[in-house]
């Protein structure tokens, strides 16, 4: 049996998806009682309703399975918080493996939710638990986000300059990865960059949508300012709207790449192109 955290959210329902593939048994740990639902109908075996923060419910959570995978939700302020009551549970537990969802490029402190899952890989080498760690790159899935507006404006927006380059990573490669890891020996120890093949600026993603969509696409940047104004005006914390402007900041100088070798050695197939990846979308 493997723990999943953070089930219910896109990266969760990718990975019991891979694991059940490889005929894994799975444990959910879902956040409220109306996201049980939504795993029994992924084929979750067992389902954990309960906050991460809480040792009692980790400790529940992590009794009796071999391994814990463990995903905290995204621009989440109690990460290293989460991480240290996780770790503690799992060791309580005595579980095989902790394998950690981390992100590309943990040491960058100028992002905050990059530097707190850096504190958290720390407390693992410190933690006596056999561990792996995968560092994934933004996901090529993001990018539907905004498809109403590349489909109906032939606009690509993004907040930071069209320019900067991201290795996007296809979700489904990196599920598949983690479940490879996760059922497969020789992995103790062992941190894992998850980088799609081709580190693409914005105009070359907008590009790419233009020729697989058969129609123009343009990449535009949208102002910080009003990238703010929307975000305050929709439900989104001051936490997530500080941290994700520091996040775009950072993309507009640096981009954020990586590289594909370890991915394609691991899928053993050449990982997903962004252009195979909007080809895949169902009636565009
Ligand atoms: N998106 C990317 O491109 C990308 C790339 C690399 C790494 N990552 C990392 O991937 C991770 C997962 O992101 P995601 O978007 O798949 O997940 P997510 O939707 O943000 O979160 C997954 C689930 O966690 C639950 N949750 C939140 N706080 C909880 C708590 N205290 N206890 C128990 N459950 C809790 C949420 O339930 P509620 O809905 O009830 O809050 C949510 O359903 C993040 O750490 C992110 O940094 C993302």
């Amino acid at each position: 049996m493997i723990l999943i955290n953070g089930a219910t959210g896109k990266t969760g329902r990718a990975v019991i998806r891979a694991l059940i593939a490889r005929g894994a048994i799975i444990r959910a740990l879902v956040h409220r009682p109306d996201q049980v639902q939504a795993m029994q109908d992924l084929g979750a075996h067992e389902i954990v309703v309960g906050d991460m923060l809480d040792p009692a419910t980790m400790a529940s959570a992590a009794s009796g399975v071999r391994a814990v995978y463990h995903i905290c939700s995204n621009m989440n302020p109690d990460e290293i918080a989460i991480g240290e009551v996780v770790i503690a549970a799992a060791r309580a537990a005595g579980i095989e493996r902790l394998v950690y969802h981390s992100v590309l490029h943990p040491q960058t402190e100028a992002m905050p939710h990059h530097w707190n899952k850096l504190r958290v890989e720390e407390k693992l080498f410190e933690s006596g638990l056999a561990y792996t760690i995968l560092q994934p790159a933004a996901y090529m899935q993001n990018v539907l986000a905004y498809w109403h507006q590349i489909m109906e404006q032939g606009v690509y927006p993004v907040p930071y300059a069209v320019e900067a380059r991201l290795s996007m990573v296809d979700l489904e490669d990196v599920a598949e990865a983690v479940a490879l890891v996760l059922t497969e020996p020789g992995h103790n120890g062992a941190t894992y960059e998850l980088a799609g093949p081709e580190a693409l600026s914005q105009v070359e993603v907008a590009a790419i949508l233009s020729q697989q969509l058969s129609r123009r696409v343009q990449a535009q940047t949208v102002p910080l300012d009003e990238w703010e104004r929307k975000a305050r005006a929709s439900s989104m914390n001051d936490y997530a709207i500080g941290t994700l402007l520091q996040m775009f900041r950072y993309y507009d100088r640096f981009g954020l790449c990586g590289n594909p070798n370890i991915l394609n050695w691991l899928l053993r197939h050449p990982a997903t192109t962004f252009a195979a990846f909007i080809a895949r979308i169902p009636n565009p």
